[in-house]
C-alpha cells in the first residue's frame, strides 16, 4: 500500500525515494537512534524503508528528518494499525514525533481506523514520554521482547491509542 503525501503544520509525510537513502542512513547511525533501531546500513535502508511501501519520510524544512512506518491490520474483527518511527537528533524535543503520529493517525482515521499501537523498549524514556503525552496508554510489558546487540533480551512496552478517547481530535501541542 503506497501512502500518499500527508501535510501537517510543520512537516510533510511523503513516500521515501532513493535520494533519501544517505540522509536516513546517517540518522539511523546516530547514537540515540541506533540504540533502538539497531544495525541499519544503506542496503537495509533501501530494502526496508525505500522499497517497503510501509514507510513515510518526515520532511521538515525540505530535509528528511526521520521516518514513520504504518502497518494497518485490515481484518475487520481486529482492525488496528501498528506504528514505528524514528527522528534525527537535529529535531528532538520539539514534539515532531507527536506531530508525525497525529498526521498519520488522522489519515488512517479517515480510512476508518480507530486503534493504534506502539511498542517502545521499556528503557526508551523520550519515546514513552512523547507517546503518553499525545494520548497513548500503557497496555502492558512485553517480556524479553527486543534482543540487544550485547546478546540479552529487554522488555518492550505495549502502548495503544483509541480515537474514542479524543472526541475533539488529537493535539500534539497539549501537555
Ligand atoms: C521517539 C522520538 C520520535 C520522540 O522525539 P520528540 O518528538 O523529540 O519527543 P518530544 O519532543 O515529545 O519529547 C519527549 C520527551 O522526551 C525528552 N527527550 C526528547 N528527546 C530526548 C533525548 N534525545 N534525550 C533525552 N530526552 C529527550 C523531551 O525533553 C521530552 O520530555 P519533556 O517534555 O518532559 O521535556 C525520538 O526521541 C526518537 O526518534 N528517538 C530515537 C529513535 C526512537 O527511539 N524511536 C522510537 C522507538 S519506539
Amino acid at each position: 500500500m503506497a501512502w500518499s503525501v500527508l501535510t501537517g503544520e510543520r512537516m510533510t509525510l511523503r513516500p521515501p525515494v532513493e535520494a533519501d537513502v544517505a540522509s536516513l542512513a546517517r540518522i539511523l547511525a546516530e547514537d540515540e537512534v541506533s540504540r533502538w533501531w539497531v544495525g541499519y546500513d544503506d542496503s537495509r535502508v533501501r530494502d526496508e524503508i525505500v522499497a517497503s511501501g510501509s514507510a513515510l519520510v518526515m520532511e521538515i524544512d525540505g530535509r528528511a528528518a526521520g521516518a514513520i512506518f504504518l502497518y494497518p491490520n485490515e481484518d475487520a474483527e481486529y482492525r488496528h494499525t501498528v506504528i514505528h518511527l524514528f527522528l534525527g537528533a537535529d529535531w528532538y524535543r520539539q514534539r515532531y514525533g507527536a506531530e508525525a503520529l497525529t498526521i498519520a493517525i488522522e489519515h488512517l482515521a479517515s480510512l476508518g481506523h480507530h486503534r493504534f499501537t506502539l511498542d517502545p523498549n521499556v528503557n526508551n524514556g523520550p519515546a514513552i514520554r512523547s507517546y503518553e503525552r499525545l494520548g497513548f496508554k500503557r497496555v502492558g510489558v512485553l517480556r524479553q521482547y527486543q534482543l540487544r546487540p550485547e546478546g540479552h533480551w529487554e522488555d518492550g512496552l505495549l502502548m495503544d491509542l483509541v480515537l474514542s478517547d479524543f472526541p475533539d481530535g488529537l493535539d500534539w501541542r497539549r501537555d
